[in-house]
């Protein structure tokens, strides 16, 4: 259990959701802070976790050891200068949950003119599922983080799922690719076999169901298997059976080509995004 002072910038669904899994592994509220604009937003959360809030995020920083910036990455720039001062007074392990803005950025915007505070930082890729805590998030330390703080910053997120380390930022692209982007994915195949389902006759909310739950049993039957989703696949499709029968549409359609065109894509992409969010902010330091 985590015994240290905890702060989230951004009283938004992440910070909600985060709280939420650190109260239920037993970490008590008032180690816990949030700072945000908005008390109409923090006050409820103040009243289920008890934890504490305050409209500073320089009272915030001084107040926790581990900064968590989960504000939208639009934010992040003007954030960090706000309260690079006072992270190189007190020097807390600092993790950002904000898609697509990279590490050097988020230094650089924590380093003020006069002072180099070499912030220990690790960045963040959860996705959305992380709000059910079922999320999938890939972790990046920077060289000033140590053993114990990388302990830490999986701790927390764990509260919200699944933590995977990299070893190379650049890696977080692919991440953003596969996972970030993922749950959008798999609601089109949902989306997809529930319209399917309607055109075969079945009613809307027949369709519904069962595509939801046919999504939720399958990733269950992959993540407590010992075989592959090529195996399972396999193991359920009988020579000259209905399912054999489906598989090979997909499969004519080239189904796998299209999903490392769709990732490439979406790659290409985030590194772009990573660009102009560098840049867009670069002016406020
Ligand atoms: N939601 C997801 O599923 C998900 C998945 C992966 C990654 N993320 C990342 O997680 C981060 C948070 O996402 P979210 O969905 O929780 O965002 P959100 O709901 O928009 O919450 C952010 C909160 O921060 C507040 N804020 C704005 N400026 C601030 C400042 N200067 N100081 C303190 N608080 C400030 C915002 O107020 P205003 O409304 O007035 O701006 C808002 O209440 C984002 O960077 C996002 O990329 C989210």
């Amino acid at each position: 259990m985590i015994n240290k002072k905890i702060g989230f910038i951004g009283s938004g669904n992440m910070a909600y959701s985060l709280i939420g899994g650190l109260i239920s592994t037993g970490v008590n509220g008032q180690n816990i802070w949030i700072s945000d604009p908005h008390s109409e937003k923090m006050t409820p959360i103040a009243s289920q976790f008890g934890v504490n809030i305050t409209n500073s995020n320089i009272e915030l920083v001084q107040s926790v050891d581990i900064v968590i910036l989960a504000v939208k990455p639009q934010q992040l720039a003007q954030v960090c200068t706000e309260i690079a001062a006072d992270v190189i007074n007190s020097r807390p392990l600092v993790i950002s949950i904000a898609a697509g803005v990279l590490s050097k950025d988020i230094e650089s915007w924590l380093n003020n003119q006069q002072n180099q505070s070499n912030p220990a930082l690790v960045r963040c890729m959860p996705n959305t599922p992380a709000l059910v805590q079922s999320g999938a998030t890939a972790l990046f330390a920077n060289k000033y983080v140590s053993d114990e703080q990388k302990t830490l910053a999986e701790s927390i997120l764990r509260a919200a799922g699944l933590t995977i380390w990299l070893d190379n930022e650049s890696d977080m692209d692919a991440v953003t690719a596969l996972s970030g982007s993922g749950p959008a994915y798999f609601f089109l195949v949902i989306d997809a076999m529930e319209k399917a389902g309607v055109q075969l006759g079945l009613d809307e909310k027949t369709a519904h169901l069962l595509a939801i739950q046919t999504a939720f049993g399958a990733s269950k039957m992959a993540l407590e298997s010992n075989d592959s989703p090529e195996t399972l696949r396999k193991k359920v499709t009988s020579p000259g059976g209905t399912t054999e029968k489906a598989i090979a549409v997909l499969q004519d359609g080239k189904l796998e080509a299209l999903f490392v065109k769709a990732l490439e894509s979406a790659r290409d992409r985030s590194i772009e995004l990573a660009q102009i969010l560098g840049n867009d902010s670069a002016g406020s330091k």
